[in-house]
C-alpha cells in the first residue's frame, strides 16, 4: 500500500494480513480503502501459522494487546491444522473479546453469476458457545472414544437473539427465524428455543418462526427467498453461513463481522484457501466487504456504500471478474477494476 498523509485522529486499526491467500487479498483490500477515501490507519499485527516462526505462538500477546487498545481490527484468513495440538485462532480471538456475535450478510449481487437471483439473507451466529467451546478429550484407553461437550447458556441465548431482533428493527427487516434441533438435542437447544421464543414476545413488530435445522438447510434450496434474519448457535451458524453463500456466488464474495461490547473483528467467511495460495489468483471481495462493514461500523458509511458499489460493478462485468465467478482476471486486474470505479 503506497502510503498517504492520514490525520492522527483517523482511527487505528489492526491489521491481521492472515495465512495462505491471506496477505494476497489484504493488500488488495487496503488498496481499495485508500481508494474510496477511507480516513484509517493500519498496525499490523502477527497472528495464525505465519505467526509461529517469529512469536512461537499463532496468537501472540502482542496481537491481543493490540486489538485491546484499537478495540477493531481487519483480519485475513487464518490457517488451523487439523487434528490435535493446535487450537483455532479464530475461535479464540472470539472468545478472548467475548465477539459473541458473528453477523454474516448474503446478498445476490446483480451480474453474478449464482443459482438464485433474490436472496437476501442476514445469518446471525452465537460465535462463544456450542460445540466449539473447546470442551474435548478422549475416553477410554488407546482413544477408544472422544466426546465433545455443548454448552448452551440462557445468557449467551437471550443476548444473541436479542441482536438479531435489534439488527432486525434497526435494518427494516421482517422477519426474525430460530434455527435449532430442539426435537432431538432437548435441553441445550430447548433451551435455546425457549429463550428465543421468550425474546421475540418482546418485539411484536418483527415477524418470528423457528425452523429445525435440516428443515432449514432443504429450505433455504428451495425456497432461499422466504429467509430474511437467521439467528442459530455456533455450529448451525457455521455450517449454514457457508451454505447461504453458496446461494450467492459462494465464500469469494460473502464477508463476515465478529462483534462484541469489546471490540469488532472483520474478515472474510471463507478461510486461507491453501490450494490457491500464492497464485494471485484469489477473490479479495470478501474482505474488501467486510471492510465496508468495518467502515459502517466506524461511521464511514459514505467510503463504505463507495467500496460495495465499485465492487459489485466490477464484479458484474464478465472481463473483470475473478475465476471462482467463472471470469479469467486475476487478483491484481480485479482490484485495479475496482480501483477504476473509485
Ligand atoms: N475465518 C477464518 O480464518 C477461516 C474460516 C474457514 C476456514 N479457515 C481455515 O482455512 C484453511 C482452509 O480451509 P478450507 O480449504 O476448508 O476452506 P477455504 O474457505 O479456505 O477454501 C474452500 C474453497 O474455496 C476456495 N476459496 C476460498 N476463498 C476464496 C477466494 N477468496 N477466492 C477464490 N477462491 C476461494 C478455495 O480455493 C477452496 O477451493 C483451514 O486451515 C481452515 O481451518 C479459516
Amino acid at each position: 500500500m503506497t502510503e498517504q498523509p492520514i490525520a492522527d485522529s483517523a482511527p487505528l486499526i489492526s491489521l491481521i494480513r492472515g495465512d495462505g491467500i491471506g496477505p494476497e487479498i489484504s493488500d488488495a483490500t487496503l488498496e481499495m480503502l485508500q481508494g474510496a477515501g477511507a480516513r484509517l490507519r493500519f498496525e499490523e499485527v502477527p497472528a495464525g501459522v505465519a505467526a509461529l516462526p517469529t512469536h512461537h505462538d499463532p496468537l501472540p500477546e502482542v496481537t491481543l494487546a493490540s486489538i485491546e487498545k484499537t478495540k477493531v481490527a481487519l483480519k485475513g484468513p487464518l490457517s488451523t491444522p487439523k487434528g490435535t495440538g493446535f487450537r483455532s485462532v479464530n475461535v479464540a480471538l472470539r472468545q478472548h473479546f467475548d465477539l459473541y456475535v458473528n453477523l454474516r450478510p448474503a446478498k445476490t449481487i446483480l451480474g453474478v453469476p449464482s443459482r438464485y437471483e433474490q436472496v437476501d439473507i442476514v445469518t446471525v451466529r452465537e460465535n462463544t458457545e456450542d460445540i466449539y467451546a473447546g470442551i474435548e478429550h478422549f475416553v477410554g484407553p488407546g482413544r477408544s472414544a472422544a466426546e465433545s461437550i455443548a454448552v448452551i447458556t440462557r445468557h449467551g441465548s437471550e443476548r444473541i437473539v436479542r441482536y438479531a431482533f435489534e439488527y432486525a428493527r434497526k435494518h427494516g427487516r421482517k422477519k426474525v427465524s430460530i434455527i435449532h434441533k430442539a426435537n432431538i438435542l432437548k435441553m441445550s437447544n430447548g433451551l435455546f428455543l425457549e429463550v428465543g421464543k421468550e425474546v421475540a414476545k418482546n418485539y411484536p413488530d418483527i415477524e418470528s418462526d423457528d425452523v429445525i435445522v435440516d428443515a432449514a438447510c432443504m429450505k433455504l434450496v428451495l425456497y432461499p427467498e422466504r429467509f430474511d434474519v437467521i439467528v442459530t448457535m455456533n455450529l448451525f451458524g457455521d455450517i449454514l453461513s457457508d451454505l447461504i453463500a453458496g446461494l450467492i456466488g459462494g465464500l469469494g464474495v460473502s464477508p463476515g463481522a465478529n462483534l462484541g461490547e469489546r471490540a469488532a473483528i472483520f474478515e472474510a467467511v471463507h478461510g486461507s484457501a491453501p490450494d490457491i495460495a500464492g497464485q494471485g489468483i484469489a477473490n479479495p471481495s470478501a474482505l474488501a466487504l467486510a471492510a465496508s462493514m468495518m467502515l459502517d461500523h466506524l461511521g464511514q458509511g459514505g467510503a463504505a456504500e463507495r467500496l460495495r458499489r465499485a465492487l459489485y460493478t466490477a464484479m458484474a462485468d464478465a472481463r473483470t471478474r475473478t475465476r471462482d465467478l467463472g471470469g479469467q482476471a486475476n487478483t491484481a486486474e480485479f482490484t485495479k477494476a475496482v480501483l477504476s470505479y473509485l
